[in-house]
This record gives C-alpha cells, sequence and structure tokens, in this order.
C-alpha cells in the first residue's frame, strides 16, 4: 500500500526533488504540501512549491502556506544558497503558476487531512519545524493520526550555518524541541548522511539525457545548486538533502539508521539549534529516534532519476 504523505516545504532546490519524487513514485500517497518560511520568505516558498509543481504536472495536490517565522528568535533565509527567488538558476514563467494555492492555512489543511484519512499519515517537513510544532501545540489531539515524522534537520556531528547547528534545526530551535520531545516517532536525516548524496556531473548528466523540459528545468536547479555550494562551502557537487526522508520511506534500505536520544540546544551561547544525537547511550535517554547514517548513493541517484522521467513531459515549465 502506498504511504500516506504530507511535505512540509521551504523550497528551495533540494525540497524541490522530494516534491518530485513524492509525487512521482508508486510506493508515495502525495496528500497535501505546506509550506513554511525557511531557505526564502514564506512567500517565496509557496510560490516556489506551486511552480515546481507546475512545471512538473503535479495536479490536485493541495498547496497551503504557514508560519512565516520561527515561534522565537529571528527569520533566516539562506539568499546564499537558494538565491533571491528561493528556486534560482531556472526560467521560471513569470507570474501566477497553474496551480492554486489552497485558501487554508497549513495547520488547518493539515488537520483536515488527518482527520479525513482513517489510517494514520506520515509527516514529512523538510524546512523549519515550525508548522509541525504548531499543529502539535494547536492539536494535540491529532498525534495519534501521525505515522511518524520522517524530517530532514540537524546532524549527529558539524552544522552548516553555524558550526553547531545544521540550517532547518537553527532556524527555529524551540520548534525542533517540540518536535522531538512530542513522543509522536521521529526519523531524522542530518547533514552526517545527507552530505553524502551529493550531485555529481555523473548524476546531472544522466538527468540532462531525459531530454524533456523536465529534466532540463532540474539540470538549472542542480547547476545553480552546485554554484552556490561551491562558493559557501567548497563543495564539488551540492548535497541534495531532503529527498533522502522520501527515498526512505519508499526504501527503507538506501539509508542505514541506528537508534539514539536527540536533544535540541535552546541556550547555548555559541551552539543554540545543535542537536545532540547520543550515538553511544551515554546520557541514559531513551533511544527514540531513528538517525540516517550510511546512503546507498547509487540506489537513491536512480530513484531521483527515475522520478524526472516518470513526471517529465507532463508540466509546463515556463
Ligand atoms: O541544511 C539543509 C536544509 O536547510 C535543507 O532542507 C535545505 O533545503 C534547507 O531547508
Ligand atoms: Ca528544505
Amino acid at each position: 500500500m502506498p504511504v500516506p504523505v504530507i511535505l512540509d516545504c521551504d523550497p528551495g532546490h533540494d525540497d524541490a526533488f522530494n516534491i518530485l519524487l513524492a509525487a512521482a513514485h508508486p510506493a508515495i500517497d502525495l496528500l497535501a504540501i505546506t509550506t513554511v518560511a525557511g531557505n526564502q520568505t514564506l512567500e517565496k516558498t509557496t510560490l516556489n512549491a506551486r511552480r515546481v509543481c507546475a512545471a512538473a504536472g503535479v495536479r490536485g495536490v493541495p498547496i497551503a502556506a504557514g508560519r512565516d517565522r520561527p515561534l522565537h528568535g529571528p527569520r533566516r533565509i539562506a539568499e546564499d544558497i537558494h538565491g533571491a527567488s528561493g528556486l534560482d538558476g531556472p526560467g521560471f514563467a513569470q507570474g501566477e503558476p497553474d496551480v492554486p494555492l489552497d485558501p487554508r492555512d497549513a495547520v488547518t489543511l493539515v488537520r483536515d487531512v488527518l482527520l479525513a484519512r482513517p489510517e494514520p499519515v506520515t509527516l514529512v517537513p523538510t524546512g523549519p519545524l515550525t508548522n509541525i510544532a504548531v499543529l502539535l501545540l494547536a492539536h494535540p489531539e491529532l498525534a495519534g493520526r501521525i505515522e511518524r515524522i520522517v524530517l530532514m534537520g540537524g546532524s549527529t556531528d558539524r552544522g552548516n550555518t553555524t558550526p553547531a547547528a545544521e540550517f532547518n534545526i537553527l532556524c527555529d530551535p524551540e520548534a525542533a524541541d517540540i518536535v522531538f520531545r512530542s513522543g509522536v516517532p521521529v526519523t531524522m536525516f542530518g547533514l552526517n548522511a545527507t552530505h553524502q548524496a551529493r550531485a555529481t556531473p555523473e548524476v546531472v548528466a544522466r538527468i540532462a539525457e531525459l531530454g524533456t523540459p523536465l529534466s532540463a528545468l532540474c539540470v538549472d536547479l542542480l547547476t545553480y545548486f552546485a554554484t552556490t555550494y561551491r562558493e559557501v562551502f567548497g563543495f564539488d557537487a551540492p548535497p541534495l538533502h531532503d529527498p533522502l526522508t522520501v527515498a526512505h520511506l519508499i526504501d527503507p534500505s538506501l539509508v542505514t539508521v541506528v537508534r539514539a536520544a536527540v536533544a535540541v540546544e535552546l541556550n547555548g551561547t555559541h551552539t543554540r539549534g545543535a542537536t545532540l544525537v547520543d550515538l553511544h547511550g551515554v546520557t541514559g535517554r531513551p533511544a527514540d529516534v531513528e538517525v540516517g547514517m550510511e546512503v546507498d548513493t547509487e540506489g537513491f541517484w536512480d530513484l531521483i532519476v527515475e522520478a524526472v522521467r516518470t513526471l517529465g513531459g507532463r508540466g509546463t515549465t515556463s
């Protein structure tokens, strides 16, 4: 049976590929997409989610906008990585995409979807966790309708936005703390895993060879993403963080996982937003989080290329 999924995202180049993968693969039943401020402002991440769906011909999946700022602290964006639009690289058609914005806010849409489904739904957040935290705070009675939360965020070691903190967690540490301590099962794919999933020139060439308008758009996205990751981090190829979440749901063997206690640092002067992953059980806290570790990169990229092939030619890219 396909896994019923709601994506909560901040497109964002890698979020965009997660939308494609979830929409394309038969093992996933993509029920809804919600957006959050993160890589860019809420207005831009929401427009980008609609643009990606229009380009890929993804129809009938409601898209709703969520929170435009964290629960506490300043709003951050990652313009140096994703550009002024949040999805720089391709020449998207100007104006409104022909995929509508749902009139509900993100939390209302998720609540409605959870109440409408007989079986629990998997939430897949790949941006700051503000929407998920607000959902859990506003509707604690819905926690039993959430199968699990499979998120991209944090790291078992260093951060990427400060030496200690990864971007999604640092954007809203209080929200992340609420999610990790909610009691809902959490699977976490942090930088220690996602940095293995790099879009090498060979991968980009495989996508280019598909020869469709969508594959050309994907090449433009990855080419831009490669330039910023080279300029900012000195990477030889950009890591496609977010699709590890959906890839794991499709084929759990693609990424090894271990169970560990995870704590989010809220108060450290230099460490706020860090995820402290207790890999050796030294804290005595319950090892209640699944943490992604080793990636089968060949199998991962096969899924991504196949998703672009499957969707190719369905949408309108410009
Ligand atoms: O740190 C990487 C994460 O932050 C990814 O999800 C990226 O899209 C940004 O949201
Ligand atoms: Ca993201």
